[in-house]
C-alpha cells in the first residue's frame, strides 16, 4: 500500500474513532443508553489505537509493547476493584494519563531544544505543566479517597500565596523556555515546580469537595491530552483531550451547583473540616431507636415513602434487598420513590448505578429538587446508609462545614427512619441534628442485614 493511502485510511479511522467518542459521551448521559456509551467509548479507542499502532513512521515496536504490558499489568487489576473504590480509581487513572501526558511533552521537548520555535515551547510547556500538576494533584486525592492521607483539610497562614507563588513560577519559567528554549537546566525546575504545585492544590481541599476536585482533575486530564494533541499534530487526541477537558469541566459546574459552592470556595475554602467536638455533643442528646418488626410497621401504615440511599447502602451492597423492600411495599398499593442526591456515595451517579443493577425502575428515582417538593407530604423517609446529604444543618446552622449544601430534606417527612450502624458521622466529618429529631427513629445495623430483617418481618405479615 502506498503511503498516501495509508495515511488516508488512518484518517478515516481516526475519524471514525472521533464519531464514536462524542457518541459515547452523549449515550453516557442516560441510564437507559450508558452501557451502548461505554461500548462505544471501548471501539473507539481500540479504533484509535490500532490506526496508531498501524501508522507509518513507527521505527520499531519493541518500547511500545513493553509499554502496553506495564500498562496492561497496572490497568487489568484496576479495573475489578469494588464499586466503593471507583473514585480512587478514576483519580489513580487521571495521574497515569497525566504522567503519560508530561512524559511525553518532556521527550518532545528533549528530541530537539535548541529548534524549537516559540509556539512549540507555549504547547509543550503548557501541557507538561497541567500534566504534571494533575499527575501529583490526582495522587493526593487518590490518596485521600482511598484514607491513606487525612481526608481533612491540611492548611496553614499564607497557604493561597504559597501556591500563587509556586504555580507563579513554573508560569515564569515557561515563559523564559519561551524567549531562551536552548536553556535545558530550566526545564526540570519547571517540572518540578508544577508537580509541587499538583500537591499543594489539592492538600488543602477537604473531603467533601472530593467530588469537584476529582472531575476537575478529570478536566485538566483531558486538557493535558488535547495539549499533547497540538505538541503531536494528532487530531484525534486533540478531540479526544477536549471531549475529555470539557466534560470534566461540565461535571465540575454541576457538582459545584450541587453542593452551592463556587470554584473558589472548593479550592482555597478548605470544606469538609471535621468540626470539633461533634462526637461529645452526640454524646449528650439521646435517639430513639427501634427494631425491624417496629420499622415494617410504620413502613406498612404509610401511602408515600421515598428512601433515601447513600454511601452506607453501597458498603453493605444492599441495592438487592432494598429492590426486594420495593417489591414487596409496592405490591402493597405503597408509593415508593428514590430519592438521589448528586454526590450520594462516593462517585457521580453511584447510586443511580446501584440500583439500576438492582433493576429499580429509573422512573422512580427523583433528583434532589423532584423529592424534596414532595417531601412534606411523605409520610416516611427511609434513608439507607446517606449521612451528609441528609444533614440537615447545612440548612438550618450557619456555623457548620456544610452550610448552604443543597441536602434532601428528609426531616420535612412525617416520620424518619435511619439505617446506619451506629451515630458516627459521614465523610464531611460532622454530627447530623437529624438523629436527635423526635420524628426520627434509628435503626442500628448493616444495611444489607437490616433491610432484608425488614423485609422478612413484611413477608411473614404479608401471609398471615
Ligand atoms: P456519608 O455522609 O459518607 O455517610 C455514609 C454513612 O453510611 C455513614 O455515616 C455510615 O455510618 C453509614 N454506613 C457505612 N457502612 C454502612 C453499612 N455497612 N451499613 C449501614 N450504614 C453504613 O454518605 P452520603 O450521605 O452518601 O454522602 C456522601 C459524602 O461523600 C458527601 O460528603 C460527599 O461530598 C462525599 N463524596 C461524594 C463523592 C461523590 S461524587 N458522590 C465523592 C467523594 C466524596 P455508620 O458508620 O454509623 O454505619
Amino acid at each position: 500500500m502506498s503511503p498516501n493511502a495509508a495515511h488516508i485510511i488512518t484518517e478515516f479511522a481516526y475519524l471514525a474513532a472521533s464519531i464514536l467518542f462524542i457518541f459515547s459521551l452523549k449515550w453516557l448521559s442516560s441510564p437507559e443508553t450508558a452501557r451502548r456509551g461505554v461500548r462505544a467509548g471501548e471501539i473507539g479507542m481500540v479504533i484509535a489505537i490500532l490506526a496508531t499502532l498501524a501508522a507509518t513512521g513507527i521505527i520499531e515496536y519493541k518500547w511500545i509493547l513493553i509499554g502496553l504490558a506495564i500498562g496492561g499489568a497496572v490497568g487489568v487489576p484496576l479495573g475489578f476493584v469494588k464499586t466503593t473504590a471507583v473514585p480512587q480509581r478514576t483519580a489513580l487513572s487521571h495521574s497515569f494519563g497525566a504522567l503519560a501526558a508530561s512524559l511525553i511533552g518532556i521527550s518532545e521537548y528533549y528530541a530537539n531544544p535548541a529548534h524549537l520555535t516559540k509556539f512549540d515551547v507555549v504547547e509543550i510547556s503548557l501541557e507538561v505543566i497541567i500534566g504534571s500538576l494533575t499527575f501529583t494533584g490526582s495522587l493526593i486525592a487518590a490518596g485521600k479517597l482511598q484514607e491513606i492521607l487525612p481526608q481533612r483539610p491540611i492548611t496553614y497562614k499564607g497557604q493561597n500565596i504559597v501556591s500563587l507563588a509556586v504555580l507563579s513560577s513554573a508560569v515564569i519559567l515557561g515563559i523564559t523556555l519561551m524567549f531562551r528554549p536552548g536553556l535545558t537546566v530550566l526545564f526540570p525546575i519547571m517540572v518540578g515546580v508544577s508537580l509541587l504545585f499538583g500537591v499543594l492544590l489539592v492538600t488543602p481541599i477537604g473531603g467533601a469537595d472530593m467530588p469537584t476536585v476529582i472531575s476537575l482533575l478529570n478536566s485538566y486530564a483531558g486538557l493535558a491530552d488535547a495539549l499533547l494533541g497540538f505538541v503531536l499534530g494528532s487530531k484525534v487526541l486533540i478531540i479526544a483531550g477536549a471531549l475529555d477537558g470539557s466534560s470534566g469541566f461540565i461535571l465540575s459546574v454541576i457538582m459545584c451547583k450541587a453542593m452551592n459552592r463556587s470554584f473558589t470556595n472548593v479550592l482555597f475554602g478548605a470544606f469538609g473540616q471535621v468540626q470539633a467536638g461533634a462526637g461529645a455533643a452526640a454524646e449528650e442528646r439521646t435517639v430513639r431507636s427501634a427494631t425491624p418488626e417496629d420499622a415494617a410497621d410504620i413502613l406498612k401504615a404509610a401511602s408515600n415513602i421515598v428512601i433515601v440511599p447513600g454511601y452506607g447502602m453501597a458498603v453493605a451492597q444492599a441495592q438487592h434487598k432494598v429492590r426486594e423492600l420495593y417489591d414487596i411495599l409496592t405490591k402493597q398499593g405503597i408509593n415508593v420513590t428514590f430519592g438521589v442526591h448528586p454526590v450520594a456515595g462516593r462517585m457521580p451517579g453511584h447510586m443511580n448505578v446501584l440500583l439500576a443493577e438492582a433493576d429499580i425502575p429509573y422512573d422512580k428515582l427523583l433528583d434532589m429538587d423532584q423529592v424534596n417538593s414532595d417531601m412534606p407530604q411523605t409520610d416516611v423517609a427511609l434513608i439507607i446508609g446517606a449521612n451528609d446529604v441528609t444533614n440537615p444543618a447545612a440548612r438550618t446552622d450557619s456555623s457548620s462545614p456544610i452550610y448552604g449544601m443543597p441536602i434532601i430534606d428528609v426531616d420535612k417527612a412525617r416520620t424518619v427512619m435511619v439505617i446506619k450502624r451506629s451515630l458516627n458521622p459521614g465523610f464531611a466529618g460532622i454530627d447530623n441534628p437529624l438523629y436527635y429529631l423526635d420524628k426520627t427513629l434509628m435503626l442500628f445495623g448493616d444495611a444489607k442485614s437490616f433491610v432484608g430483617e425488614i423485609v422478612r418481618e413484611l413477608q411473614g405479615g404479608h401471609q398471615l
